[in-house]
């Protein structure tokens, strides 16, 4: 079923079933995307004039249980296991349904987001996960987490609840203007980003502009304060773990056991998962996906917001990669004349075929020189937003559901 469909058929359920708990009233609740594996909602916090986003992942592609007496039931509990090759899930204590290949990395993709997103908490650079109280029939007490498990027309669905992080979504930012000071507070913020993923073990595999939020900055009089924003780093449906992670001590668990599973969020080998043009050659040629092809995919997005044009429009290009093709992808961000040679050498490192050269701490150390220390005064000397930069030919390319 593909995200419009799953909407429609959401909305529809909600609409149709007037003692529905608020929690499920999507058809109430806006709607602020629907990628290749989810719909995105927005809702206002209680007691709170934030807001938290749900998103919903249909799992199964059959129902769980048929002939239900209500489009959408809430699931008590939800166990994972595996026999020999086979995948299950085990839900209201002990009836078990045998899950496909394509259910298995439906639940990995949703799966993932929520338990990553609960290692990286109190990061600066990721969205929260969000807890909210709820009943449930099988509970007497509330129960409160940041996901639940819940069946629509039978088939198994999960939600997720995160903060909304302050700003605008990055893509549609760079359509329209951007400060050559904002870009390196970008590729800092990005770059921490990817550091504490890589300390804790995760690989994103989905780093592009549109999974990038950032929040410009204006001083009391509205003057734009450039450098001065905050990025972060979202949709985590692509994460995996690069190596088993043992510090789990600050993990609380709910209503679900599903987080220690390595099982679920060990990398799928055979599959290349991300977005045409930004994935790392060596994965395209069959290695295995690691966190130095993070590093790859953040010279795409910062080279496209630099040039305004994409590195690598496809697959097939980046395959075809050269030194000579690496020198012109640094001349073309020379020529635009607004960061010192350092910089553009440093973004240029992530694109190293051999992906241990790809220095992230070089980033890191060029873009707080820039930011902190003043180094290339002629940033600062730019009075206003550079004009508007029309992405030539760009689109919003999505997320490829993986190629075996
Ligand atoms: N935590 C968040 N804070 C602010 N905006 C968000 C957040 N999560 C998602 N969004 C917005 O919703 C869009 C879709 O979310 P995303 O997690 O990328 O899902 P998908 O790509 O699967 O649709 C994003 O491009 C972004 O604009
Ligand atoms: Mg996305």
């Amino acid at each position: 079923m593909n995200t419009t469909l799953f909407r429609t058929k959401l909305e529809q359920a909600c609409a149709e079933d007037s003692l529905l708990d608020v929690r499920f009233a999507y058809d109430r609740k806006l709607c602020l995307g629907m990628g290749g594996y989810g719909v995105v909602y927005q809702e206002p916090q209680v007691d709170d004039d934030r807001f938290v986003l749900q998103k919903i992942n249909p799992i199964t592609v059959r129902a769980l249980k048929k002939d239900v007496s209500r489009r959408i039931l809430s699931v008590d509990s939800v166990k994972y296991d595996r026999v020999g090759k086979k995948s299950y899930v085990i839900f209201n204590g002990q009836e078990a349904y045998s899950l496909g290949k394509k259910e298995l990395h439906n639940l990995k993709v949703a799966m993932a987001e929520s338990t990553h997103l609960r290692l990286l908490q109190g990061v600066g650079y990721f969205p929260k996960m969000v807890e909210q109280e709820w009943f449930s029939e099988g509970y007497s007490d509330p129960v409160a987490s940041d996901r639940e498990f819940f069946l629509l027309d039978g088939k198994l669905c999960l939600r997720t609840i995160r903060e909304q992080v302050p700003g605008v979504n990055l893509f549609d930012l760079l359509g329209e203007w951007f400060h050559p000071l904002d870009i390196v507070k970008v590729a800092y913020d990005l770059g921490r980003a990817l550091q504490c993923m890589e300390g804790a073990g995760i690989i994103h595999r989905d780093v592009k502009s549109s999974n990038v939020v950032y929040n410009l900055r204006y001083d009391e009089k509205q003057n734009h304060c450039p450098g001065e924003g905050e990025a972060y780093l979202i949709d985590f449906g692509g994460t995996m773990r690069q190596k088993k992670i043992t510090d789990l001590e600050n993990i609380t668990y709910f209503w679900d056991d599903l987080t220690e599973c390595v099982d679920l969020f060990s990398l799928e080998k055979k599959d290349i998962f991300g977005t045409p043009g930004y994935i790392a050659p060596e994965v395209l040629f069959g290695s295995e996906a690691t966190s130095y092809g993070d590093r790859w995919s953040l010279g795409c997005l910062l080279y496209t917001a630099i040039v305004g044009d994409a590195a690598f429009h496809t697959n097939a290009d980046t395959r075809v990669f050269t030194d000579g093709r690496k020198s012109e992808l640094h001349e073309k961000m020379n020529e635009t004349n607004y960061f010192n040679l350092d910089f553009v050498e440093a973004i240029c490192s992530l694109f190293s075929v051999n992906p241990e050269e790809r220095n992230l701490n070089l980033l890191l150390f060029e873009a707080e020189e820039i930011l902190f220390c003043g180094k290339g005064g002629k940033l600062s000397d730019i009075p206003n937003m550079v004009p508007l930069r029309i992405l030539s030919g760009l689109n919003n390319v999505t997320t490829l559901r993986p190629m075996r």
